[in-house]
């Protein structure tokens, strides 16, 4: 067994597969200690042997079905109790494809329940521990789809949604108090995710679908640059800086005592 890492342990939810798995393989690289979670034991307990050989880093396998109370609870605990942990992935996600009217509408809870209820009770119990010990990040992977309110699955997207608002006011309150929260928007990325949603990648075109690889590393360059906002391919952030200011240039009317004159009668 290595010694701890002076960087700490990185928990990395949904980390037996796809976008996970880069994290855990990149922030190993980096240094970290993992704490890789997710329902597949013998893919985590594979990557996390494969990664304390070659890194020379102490990994640990916490396997829960974030969709269940109790195992959700558990890695909360831990969240809560392990001063060792710096840094949290929120990354476990499912999506469901197709019209909503036409999904299993238990299917649409699970995915409810994982994309938004799990990353929310896993950042209040780091975020309250980092909060304590004065510094730690935490990294919510959302989805373009957040920006996107016309097509794909309009649960899908509202899950992103709530990661994206919800990263944003976390870290206007967890920033006085020297922790980092970044919400990451990956556009298409190629990993099992579509099969396992019932849809094939190979039918999507081809030059807007990254490699996983790529977009890990431009997500971990956009944290090192300080964003709280990561939008792997966009280009030209000019046009987020606008969409945000536009927004932001709503707020002062959208709560007031009359309604608008348009509406007058
Ligand atoms: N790929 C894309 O195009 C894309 C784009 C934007 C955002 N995202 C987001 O990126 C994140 C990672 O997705 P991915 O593309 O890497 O997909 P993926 O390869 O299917 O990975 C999903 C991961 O989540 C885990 N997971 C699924 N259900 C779980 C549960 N009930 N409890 C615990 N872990 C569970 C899976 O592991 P087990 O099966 O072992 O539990 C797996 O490790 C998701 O939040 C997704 O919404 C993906």
């Amino acid at each position: 067994m290595a010694m701890p890492s002076s960087k700490g342990t990185a928990v990395v939810t949904g980390a037996s597969s796809g976008i996970g798995a880069v994290y855990a393989q990149r922030l190993a690289e980096r240094g970290y200690d993992l704490l890789l979670v997710a329902r597949d034991q013998a893919r985590l307990n594979a990557l996390a042997g494969q990664l304390a050989q070659q890194c020379g880093i102490n990994s640990e396998v916490l396997v829960a079905d974030l969709t269940q109370a109790e195992d959700l609870l558990r890695v909360e605990q831990r969240l809560s109790s392990d001063p060792a942990i710096t840094l949290l992935v929120n990354n476990a996600g499912m999506a469901v494809a197709g019209d909503f009217l036409d999904n299993d509408i238990d299917r649409v809870q699970t995915m409810i329940t994982l994309n938004v209820l799990a990353p929310t009770r896993l950042a209040h119990a780091a975020g309250n521990a980092f909060k304590a010990r004065g510094k730690g990040t935490v990294i919510n992977i959302a989805s373009v789809l957040a920006l996107v309110h016309e097509m794909a699955n309009g649960v899908y997207n509202g899950t992103k949604s709530f990661v994206l608002n919800f990263s944003r006011s976390l870290e206007t309150s967890l920033k006085p108090h020297g922790v980092r929260v970044q919400a990451v928007l990956p556009g298409l990325t190629r990993t099992e995710i579509f099969e396992r949603s019932g849809i094939s990648a190979d039918g999507l075109p081809a030059e807007n679908v990254m490699d996983v690889e790529t977009m890990v590393d431009a997500a971990l360059a956009g944290l090192d640059l300080g964003e709280i906002v990561t939008i792997p391919s966009l280009e030209k952030l000019e046009n987020w800086q606008a969409y945000d200011d536009a927004r932001a240039a709503l707020l002062p009317d959208l709560s007031r005592r009359e309604s608008a004159s348009r509406y007058h009668r």
